[in-house]
């Protein structure tokens, strides 16, 4: 297969992560003859340091021009520090994902079974874990109108949904849960809101398409309470922009720790793929970054832009064993793991390669 894929590493440990995710990108192509070829564009602040613009024109015609996309992160303390500044690295993902049309932001919360320990939950209630998210990403409260009134002491945000953008994302979550357990769960909260009214009946109208899919709805906040008391009854969730920001960040935690999450956001264009990490300013420089949300990335990009299937899980198998061999970078890592086995970034995809 034929495919061209733009590297976006973006700053701080983006950098450092996203080259390992090429790396394996690169060994997968070798290993099953597939025909690889990437560039590279900049995002976020070094792309304003290189501009003045976090999302030059040239990276967003690379982007539309690629088949897909491996983004590391934005952002960086100059701008945490100055909330007044006027330019910033976020505003560059914002357009990014607009340009793009990017409304599907998917999020897999797999516990890999060697991290159970890692989790603050107990272990028999995480085991076996294995939940895709589904957040609508371009439409609800963010986007409506907002404002304040009575002379600023009362502020407004107007949540918005179209027939359209729920069918389309409930339509990708169908086609997901297809694809797995047959099991979609739709997140609203149709008792109260009119647009959680609306998502109901048109995810009723197009589980229509998919009589084999077995479909619940829930209310968002007895679903917050079952992510944390029974992660393992979920399969595909699907829910609205501000309902799965909340529940995405909740379900995180299932997983142990940043350095292990991957996402995908698709839509009408190029997809993108990233850890759900951001630039860690913390640890960057330093070579301990965890590389396994890129890899991981690089794992969905190969199953959702370009439909190899076992390629993917050969990459997502790979850090299982590896995991299973004992091998931690230092955010995974616990008391009882042997110094020799702590790696850091570069060690760590030498491993998984
Ligand atoms: P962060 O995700 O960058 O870091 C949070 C904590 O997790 C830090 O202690 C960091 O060292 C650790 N961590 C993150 N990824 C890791 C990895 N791969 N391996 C080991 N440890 C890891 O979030 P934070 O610190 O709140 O934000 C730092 C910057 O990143 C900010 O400028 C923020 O705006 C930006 N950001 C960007 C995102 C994006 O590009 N999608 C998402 C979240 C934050
Ligand atoms: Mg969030």
């Amino acid at each position: 297969m034929k495919k061209h894929i733009l590297i976006v590493p973006g700053d701080g440990i983006g950098q450092e992560v996203t080259a390992v995710g090429k790396q394996v990108l690169d060994k997968i192509a070798a290993k099953f003859n597939h025909d690889f070829t990437y560039d590279e564009a900049l995002i976020g602040h070094v792309a304003i340091e290189a501009t003045g613009n976090p999302l030059p024109d040239e990276t967003l015609v690379k982007m539309k021009a690629s088949d897909a996309i491996l983004f590391g992160a934005v952002g960086h303390p100059k701008y945490d520090n100055d909330p007044t500044a006027k330019v910033r690295p976020e505003q560059g993902l914002l357009k990014m994902r607009k340009e793009l049309g990017l409304y599907a932001n998917i999020r897999p919360i797999k516990l890999f079974d060697e991290l159970l320990g890692a989790s603050s939950i107990k272990p028999e209630i995480l085991k076996g874990a294995d939940i895709l998210f589904f957040r609508e990403l371009t439409g609800d409260i963010y986007f409506g109108e907002k404002g304040r009134k009575n002379n600023g002491d009362t502020a407004f945000d107007v949540a918005e949904y179209s027939r359209f953008e729920v069918e389309r994302i409930a339509r990708k979550a169908f086609d997901a849960a297809m694809t797995r357990g047959k099991k979609l769960m739709s997140v609203d909260k149709a008792n109260v809101i009119e647009t959680s009214r609306l998502w109901r009946e048109v995810v009723q109208k197009v589980a229509l398409e998919y009589p084999e899919v077995e479909v619940t709805h829930q209310f968002v906040d007895s679903c917050a309470m079952m992510l944390i008391k029974d992660p393992k009854q979920f399969d595909v969730v699907v829910t609205a922009n501000l309902f799965g920001d909340i529940l995405t960040d909740e379900a995180s935690q299932i997983a142990g720790s940043m350095g292990m999450l991957a996402s995908a956001s698709i839509g009408d264009g190029t997809g993108v793929y990233e850890p759900i990490h951001g630039s860690a300013h913390d640890i960057t420089g330093k070579g301990v970054a965890n590389p396994l949300a890129s890899i991981l990335s690089a794992a969905l990009l190969l199953d959702i832009s370009f439909g190899l299937k076992a390629e993917s899980e050969l990459v997502i198998s790979t850090v299982d064993k590896v995991l299973k061999e004992g091998y931690r970078t230092r955010d995974i890592a616990d008391a009882t793991t042997p110094a020799d086995k702590i790696l850091g970034t570069v060690a760590m995809g030498a491993e998984v390669l």
